[in-house]
C-alpha cells in the first residue's frame, strides 16, 4: 500500500495505481511554464549587531566562501545597512549578510526582527533572521505578469542592474506572512549562473539603495498602522496554497526552500 497526500486528507491506494484526477509531481512540473521552473540564486540573512555581522563574515571567509560584494553603508539619511555577499566556489551557494543600522529616532527595517520579534513573539536570543530568498527564473517579465494576474503583489518594479557576475533583472515581492519580515526576490540572469566562477568584488549601489528605500517606506507604514499588505493578499484564499506551492515546491535544489526558517514555520510544501 502506498499513501498519497491529497489536500488535507490522506487516502490509501493499491501499489501501482495512479489517481486520474490529479497531476503526479512529475506531470505537474511538466505542466508548469518554463518561467516557473525556479532555481535558488541566493539568500540574505539579517544580523542583530556588529559582532554577529563580523562573526558571520569571518566564518564564511574561513569556510572557503569568496567575497563578491561589500558595502559599509547604503540606505537613507537616517538609517542604512551594511552588506557583505559571498559565493562558495565549490557548491555555488551565494549568501548575503546584512546589518541594519538604526538611528536614535528611527528603526531600520533591517533591524525589524530584532526590534519587533517574529513568529508572533519577541525574540531576544535571535542573532540572525533569514530575510529573503532569491529565486532565479528564465523570464522575469512573464513570471511577474503571471503572478500579478493571479492577484500577487510586488513591492518593486523590475530593476535592471549588474552585479559581479553580469547583468541581472530583479523584482521583490511584498512580505509573505504576518508577524514575519520575509519576502522573495525573483531574478533573471541571461547566462549560465551555475557555471560561473568568482567574479571579484564589485560595488553596485543602485538597486540596493532603491530596495532599501522601498522597504523602509513599507516599514514606516507598518509602524504607523500596524498593518501590511502581503504578497498573496489579492489572491483568492483557496488558491493561495497552490500558487505558493507552484512557486516554492519545485524550486531546485529540491528541498532547499524548506530549510529557510520563515517558510518552514509557515508553509507545508508536501
Ligand atoms: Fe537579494
Amino acid at each position: 500500500m502506498r499513501r498519497f497526500r491529497l489536500g488535507k486528507s490522506c487516502i490509501r491506494l493499491r501499489k501501482g495505481y495512479r489517481p486520474r484526477f490529479r497531476f503526479t509531481d512529475g506531470e505537474r512540473i511538466a505542466a508548469l511554464s518554463a518561467f516557473l521552473k525556479l532555481k535558488v540564486d541566493h539568500k540574505t540573512v539579517l544580523c542583530r549587531d556588529t559582532n554577529t555581522y563580523r562573526a558571520l563574515r569571518d566564518f564564511l571567509l574561513n569556510s572557503g566562501y569568496s567575497p563578491v560584494y561589500e558595502t559599509e553603508r547604503v540606505g537613507e539619511e537616517k538609517t542604512a545597512m551594511a552588506t557583505f555577499a559571498c559565493l562558495n566556489p565549490l557548491t555555488g551557494e551565494r549568501l548575503a549578510v546584512v546589518l541594519g543600522m538604526s538611528a536614535p529616532n528611527e528603526v531600520s527595517h533591517a533591524q525589524a526582527p530584532f526590534a519587533y520579534g517574529f513568529a508572533g513573539k519577541p525574540q531576544k536570543d535571535a542573532q540572525t533572521y533569514m530575510q529573503h530568498l532569491a529565486l532565479r527564473t528564465t523570464d522575469i517579465e512573464k513570471l511577474k505578469s503571471y503572478l500579478e494576474s493571479k492577484g500577487a503583489e510586488f513591492l518593486t518594479p523590475i530593476y535592471k542592474d549588474k552585479d559581479s557576475f553580469g547583468p541581472l533583472l530583479q523584482s521583490f515581492t511584498r512580505e509573505l506572512f504576518d508577524d514575519e519580515w520575509f519576502f522573495i526576490e525573483f531574478v533573471q540572469r541571461d547566462y549560465d549562473a551555475d557555471t560561473l566562477g568568482v567574479g571579484g568584488t564589485q560595488f553596485v549601489q543602485n538597486t540596493v539603495k532603491s530596495l532599501y528605500v522601498s522597504k523602509q517606506e513599507e516599514f514606516r507604514e507598518w509602524e504607523k498602522t500596524g498593518k501590511k499588505r502581503k504578497f498573496l493578499d489579492g489572491v483568492p484564499a483557496k488558491e493561495r496554497d497552490q500558487l505558493l506551492r507552484d512557486i516554492l515546491a519545485h524550486t531546485e535544489p529540491k528541498g532547499y526552500v524548506q530549510t529557510v526558517a520563515p517558510i518552514s514555520r509557515h508553509v507545508k510544501l508536501n
